[in-house]
């Protein structure tokens, strides 16, 4: 069992990485930056994991990445525009790239991990760009697809310094305490809910 998770270094991807290893797949994630990925991965313990440098907006390098996988996880992100990267590009456009060589290679099982409010029809570029997304992978993907929808959870130390400070503004060192827990929360939630859906999307029955 074969499963090639496309950002499989991030918040979400890491922790379906442990995941998918814990159940004895053989994963792959594809990333732009397989150095770093190697060496993170290697930190925790994960060698047996392969990478590949790919970037969902170059088409031969997800064509690479996909070869031989029986399920795809797309897991990129992009929060901010910039230096060539764009909403559309990654969220719209990759998507639809990954769906694509998903089905040119025979991929059986495909999970776009979108945004919460996806909306192909939003005034947000962000927004709009991940219902966007939606749609092409919905027409260029004929086999078992999910979509996840993920609540937010503080994933970046940036993310996590902010809600911290805006707590302590708020409420002092109660609003400070509030926010950690409030963290915790959500990080325990985002943790549950992908426990939940793992098995059901990427698993075979
Ligand atoms: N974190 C949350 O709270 C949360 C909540 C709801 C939904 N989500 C969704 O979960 C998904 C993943 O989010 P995340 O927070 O885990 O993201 P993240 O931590 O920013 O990680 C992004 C991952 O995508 C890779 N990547 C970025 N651009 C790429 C590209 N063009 N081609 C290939 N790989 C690329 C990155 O590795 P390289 O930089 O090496 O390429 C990294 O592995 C997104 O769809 C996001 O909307 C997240």
């Amino acid at each position: 069992m074969k499963i090639v998770i496309a950002g499989g270094t991030g918040f979400l991807g890491r922790r379906l990485v442990r995941r998918l290893v814990a159940e004895r797949a053989t994963v792959c994630v594809a990333v732009r930056h397989p150095e770093q990925a190697q060496n993170a991965l290697r930190a925790a313990g994960l060698d047996g994991v392969t990478v590949f440098r790919a970037d969902v907006r170059d088409q031969a390098s997800v064509t690479a990445a996909v070869a031989g996988a029986d399920a795809v996880v797309n897991a990129v992100s992009a929060y901010v525009e910039k230096s060539g990267v764009t909403f559309e590009a990654v969220h719209e456009h990759g998507a639809e790239t990954v769906a694509r060589e998903a089905v040119a290679a025979g991929v059986a099982r495909l999970i776009l991990v979108s945004g919460i409010g996806a909306d192909p029809g939003s005034g947000s570029p962000y927004i709009r760009a991940r219902g966007r997304g939606e749609l092409v992978v919905r027409q260029a993907f004929p086999g078992e697809v999910s979509y996840w929808r993920f609540p937010w959870a503080p994933g970046h130390h940036f993310d996590i310094v902010a809600a911290l400070l805006l707590g302590l503004f708020l409420g002092g060192f109660g609003g400070f305490l509030s926010a950690i827990q409030e963290w915790d929360r959500r990080e325990t939630k985002f943790n549950e809910t992908l426990d939940e859906l793992t098995p059901k999307a990427v698993l075979p029955s």
